[in-house]
């Protein structure tokens, strides 16, 4: 696998057929969700087109402590029949995280991963982080799309040498995106639809995206940003729909702590 760790669309696996898609032109592939009984599933289609991409994404969520954070890497890399990973994060910034990170750096080291990261680390945990450790993370996965835009934090990730990435780019469909007013028309004046807008806006931004469709036609839809541009006054236009909350639940609510913080991948 060569190229750019980070390319700035990156098409989700969930099923199989998914990665069809990928193979016709997707940057990379996010086995995010592709939990083990998906894992297997995907292992087949997964093995033939991996050496076409360029980015796998894994969750570490089931590795509290560094032994296990490899333990879970080598299980995640014989599932998927791989024998490295582009692109590995690790999923919240919950339980030990220094000794997942530890194990990271040395799979890193060994080159078994080409880049490391992070996923819905706040400002202060990212670069409490980044302050205590040799490798920064290539990336940090944050909520973010046109209802919750983290600019400020896009800038403070930039000046530390973190690249984001949206997770939800189309807001998981909630807040009427899809029929959303401004998006809507500032989308017919160039002949795109509301996610084309929502995703374009981002990648103009600098923020790489990972839409998710289990669609062959939307996920083309979704590639489909690159043969035009938003004008400063579209992209202001965007910018003012922030409402600067997220529409799923903040990382750091103790509640959420429990309940995310708990879950297991066996
Ligand atoms: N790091 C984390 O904690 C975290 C948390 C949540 C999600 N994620 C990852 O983020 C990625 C995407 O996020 P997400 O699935 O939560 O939300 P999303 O990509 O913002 O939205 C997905 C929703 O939009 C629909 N959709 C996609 N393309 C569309 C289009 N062109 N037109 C109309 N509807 C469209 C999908 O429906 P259909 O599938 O029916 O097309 C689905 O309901 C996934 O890879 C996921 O694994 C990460």
């Amino acid at each position: 696998m060569t190229g750019d760790p980070c390319p700035s669309l990156v098409q989700q696996v969930g099923q199989p057929g998914e990665v069809v898609v990928a193979e016709r032109g997707a940057d990379g592939l996010d086995a995010g969700e592709v939990l083990d009984v998906r894992l297997v599933a995907c292992r087949e289609v997964v093995r033939p087109v991996a050496a076409q991409l360029s980015v796998l994404l894994l969750w570490v969520q089931d590795a509290p402590a560094q032994e296990n954070a490899k333990r879970a890497f080598e299980r995640s890399l014989d599932r998927l029949g791989l024998d490295y990973l582009d692109l590995y994060l690790m999923h919240q910034p919950y339980g030990d995280v220094y000794g997942q990170w530890r194990a990271m750096e040395d799979l890193h080291r060994a080159g078994h991963i080409k880049a490391i990261g992070v996923s819905n680390f706040y400002p202060d945990r990212l670069v409490d982080l980044v302050e205590n450790s040799e490798t920064t993370p290539a990336v940090n996965q944050v909520e973010t799309h046109p209802f919750f835009q983290r600019a400020d934090y896009q800038s403070l990730m930039s000046e530390r040498g973190v690249q984001i990435e949206s997770w939800g780019p189309l807001a998981e469909g909630r807040n009427n995106i899809f029929s959303d007013p401004t998006l809507s028309a500032i989308g017919e004046g160039h002949g795109k639809s509301v996610a084309q807008m929502a995703l374009r806006w981002l990648v103009q931004r600098g923020v790489v995206v990972i839409p998710k469709s289990v669609r062959p036609e939307r996920m083309a839809e979704n590639l489909d940003v690159f043969d035009f541009e938003l004008t400063d006054e579209e992209m202001s236009r965007i910018a003012a729909m922030d409402t600067g909350v997220s529409v799923a639940f903040d990382h750091r609510d103790p509640e959420w702590v429990t309940r995310i913080g708990g879950v297991r991948i066996d």
